[in-house]
């Protein structure tokens, strides 16, 4: 009988501690389309797994724009969310703020600073201390193709330069098909700009120009080609496109009715979530002219200040599963990005980031690792706002000279 009693005792015992360990965690994030959201769905299983309660707090918009908006107002009403999905340099201006929360103990533990790259564990730091926790690599600079587009228009390979891009280009307008998909916010015009800027003056006149935002870089003769050559991709995108939504755009190419997407690597992830296999329906290759270059975006999550004893244990529980290794797995072959742990398996991964993968090694070594202006991984975001307006004006304002939009460029790039 006191058998029964004490194992009663005991489960009861158990339960109270479960519930007790058990918190609610609130993540702001803007993964909405259907990769996107597939993705997301990963990160909340885990935590119910753990027991946690997961409150979406998803604002809709490619890019994150809005999202920053609706996270700045939620903060400065003193409600924070747990977690939120930001990134690069605007990391430290959370952190400067002083609302975010110091994790280096779970780092120390699960030895974070041994598993990521330093260029990302240093963007997950502030003053030396974790304050946020990164999920993935996404590389900007891919190219991604209808393979049934190409087809049509008679195009055998993927294009590895910009006058091979127009060539193929005009084949593809000629077989009355929408030669390159875009959409119509700035960070899309300006994912293209990047891509075109890198491709055009490479590597190292990318960091001149769009990173160290250098005046001599920026009033070149390489800006003013990479200006024109951006200027001549407009001129093979369809009408619908301003007001566009990225995904709608990989969409076109999933219908058949596009040939190309200048975009990262997220698109991938909505070709998988339509059932469409790398290599055989849609193609992937590094744009034009950057086949020895990688523009990473790393997504992650920054930690906020909680006062909540469970809600703390799920917000650690929740840095905790994003990093590690089972999580980091799922989550990319559903993202179309790859793990940001070094070391991790690749043998379920696709071709496109299995490339992904070996180029992001290759250009930490040759210097071709290059961080994403346009997805907030460079500058301060006021300096970057200012010339993603400044690049949309002209892509949108065919009245816009390329020498005004020099002009323009130097002026923005002063923007504190
Ligand atoms: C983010 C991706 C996201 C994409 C489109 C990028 O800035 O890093 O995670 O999928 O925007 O919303």
């Amino acid at each position: 009988m006191w058998k029964m009693t004490k194992i009663a005792a005991l489960a009861v015992g158990l339960a109270a501690a479960m519930s007790a360990s058990a918190g609610e965690v609130e993540v702001l994030h803007y993964w909405t389309s259907g990769g996107e959201a597939k993705s997301a769905a990963e990160l909340k299983k885990i935590m119910q797994s753990k027991g946690h309660t997961w409150r979406d707090f998803a604002v809709a918009g490619g890019g994150g724009d809005s999202a920053m908006t609706v996270l700045k107002s939620r903060v400065i009403s003193g409600n924070p969310p747990s977690a939120a999905q930001v990134k690069g340099p605007a990391i430290q201006e959370w952190a400067s703020e002083g609302v975010l929360a110091n994790v280096d103990a779970l780092a120390k533990t699960e030895k974070w600073d041994d598993v990521l790259p330093k260029v990302v564990a240093d963007v997950m730091k502030y003053k030396g201390s974790y304050v946020a926790a990164p999920v993935n690599v996404h590389r900007v600079n891919w190219l991604w193709a209808s393979s049934d587009a190409l087809k049509k228009a008679g195009v055998a390979s993927m294009p590895k330069t910009w006058d091979e891009f127009f060539a193929a280009a005009d084949k593809l307008k000629a077989a009355g098909l929408i030669p390159v998909a875009h959409g119509g916010q700035n960070w899309q015009d300006f994912t293209t700009f990047e891509s075109v800027v890198l491709g055009v003056g490479g590597a190292k006149f990318y960091q001149d120009a769009l990173v160290k935002l250098d005046d001599k870089a920026i009033n070149s003769d390489t800006m003013k080609k990479s200006l024109e050559t951006f200027r001549r991709i407009k001129t093979y995108t369809d009408p619908g496109a301003p007001g566009r939504d990225w995904n709608l755009a990989t969409a076109m190419l999933i219908q058949g009715k596009a040939g190309f997407q200048l975009m990262g690597d997220w698109a991938k992830g909505e070709f998988i979530a339509a059932n469409k296999a790398p290599g055989k329906d849609f193609q992937c290759a590094a744009a034009p002219g950057t086949a020895n270059a990688f523009t990473f975006n790393v997504d992650s999550f920054i930690l906020f200040k909680l006062k909540d004893a469970a809600a703390q244990k799920a917000q650690s529980d929740l840095a905790s599963s994003i990093m590690s290794p089972e999580f980091q797995e799922v989550f990319n072959l559903n993202k179309g990005s790859i793990p940001v742990r070094t070391g991790q398996k690749m043998d379920k991964f696709d071709d496109c980031a299995k490339l992904s993968s070996k180029d992001f090694a290759d250009t930490a070594k040759s210097g071709g690792l290059v961080p994403s202006v346009a997805h907030g991984m460079a500058i301060a975001p006021a300096t970057e706002g200012a010339i993603k307006d400044v690049v949309s004006q002209f892509w949108n304002d065919d009245k816009v000279s390329v020498a005004d939009a020099m002009k323009k460029i130097a002026a923005a790039a002063k923007t504190k």
